[in-house]
């Protein structure tokens, strides 16, 4: 059987470095790695960086097409195994929900949402007892984030159909986890709309992508269906069960206005 890894958002920031790790061996060892995003330029330079043969799809997974392109690929190997299927492209976009626009928030749910769905459907189909499926949700979820409305709602879409796909494909050894990081410093805050409404929420400070992938990729390979790689965010999701939603948003929004607040 050819074991492939596919990772999708894999020409930057979370995606490159689950490619790197997955090519230096920490997920097991993989026959292939196909690589997804829309620069094909920036694809050939993670395949040049990679030991492993990898595939380049320069594909826009907003686009109801590119799916097909998936499965046609999936269906001209005659022994695939999905070994590994990370769904990391998405893309966030901060301010008030009217003055996003249709582009950014339909397009936050057809690539956090719609894709993920579709990339796991049109997987799974090649998947065995031990594969397993990332996909990157992100503490927004954990708790409805004013100002960040569409998005925040997206990652809870993500991390609800990855925990339930996770109880339904765990009795035949498939397992998805979603992974719930706070902020990285990647190309994620490069165009992100509203700068208050960033500065307002970056309080909650930043990880390595490097930490979150591996600490990712080991939950993935424990069976685990969701994993929250920073202790402190951990403390949130705790408080998140256990306090009423208006509470946990009111407190955000007073640390997120003291920690934002003009010391000039
Ligand atoms: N960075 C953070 O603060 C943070 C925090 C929590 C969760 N997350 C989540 O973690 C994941 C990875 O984010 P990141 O920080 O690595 O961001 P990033 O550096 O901006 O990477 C996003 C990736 O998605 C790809 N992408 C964007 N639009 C696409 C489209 N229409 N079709 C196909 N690919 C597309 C981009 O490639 P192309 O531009 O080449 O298409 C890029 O490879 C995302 O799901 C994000 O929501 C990020």
């Amino acid at each position: 059987m050819k074991s492939i890894a596919i990772v999708t958002g894999a020409s930057s920031g979370a995606g490159r470095e689950f490619v790197r790790q997955l090519d230096a061996g920490i997920g097991g060892p993989i026959s292939e790695i196909w690589v997804i995003a829309r620069r094909q330029d920036r694809l050939d330079e993670v395949a040049a960086s990679c030991t492993t043969p990898v595939r380049t799809f320069a594909l826009d997974l907003t686009d109801p097409a590119s799916f097909d392109v998936v499965s046609e690929a999936l269906e001209a190997e005659p022994s695939a195994n999905v070994q590994w299927l990370v769904n990391s492209a998405g893309f966030g976009k901060f301010g008030e929900f009217g003055t996003i626009g249709e582009r950014g928030n339909a397009g936050m749910v057809r690539l956090n949402c719609l894709a993920v769905v579709e990339m796991c459907y049109r997987c799974i189909l090649y998947m065995h007892a031990g594969s397993r499926i990332i996909n990157m949700a992100s503490v927004a979820a954990l708790v409805p984030q004013p100002e960040l409305t569409v998005y925040s709602a997206s990652k809870r879409f993500v991390l609800d159909f990855s925990r339930a796909l996770d109880a339904e494909m765990g009795g035949v050894g498939i397992h998805v986890t979603a992974v719930c990081p706070k902020f990285m410093d990647t190309e994620f805050l490069s165009k992100p709309g509203d700068p208050e409404a960033v500065k307002h929420m970056t309080f909650i400070g930043f990880e390595k992508p490097a930490n979150v992938v591996g600490t990712a990729i080991r939950s993935a390979i424990r069976g685990r269906s969701m994993c929250v790689p920073s202790p402190d965010m951990k403390v949130v999701h705790v408080a998140s069960k256990v306090l009423p939603t208006r509470f946990v948003m009111a407190a955000e929004r007073v640390l997120g206005d003291w920690a934002s607040r003009d010391l000039t």
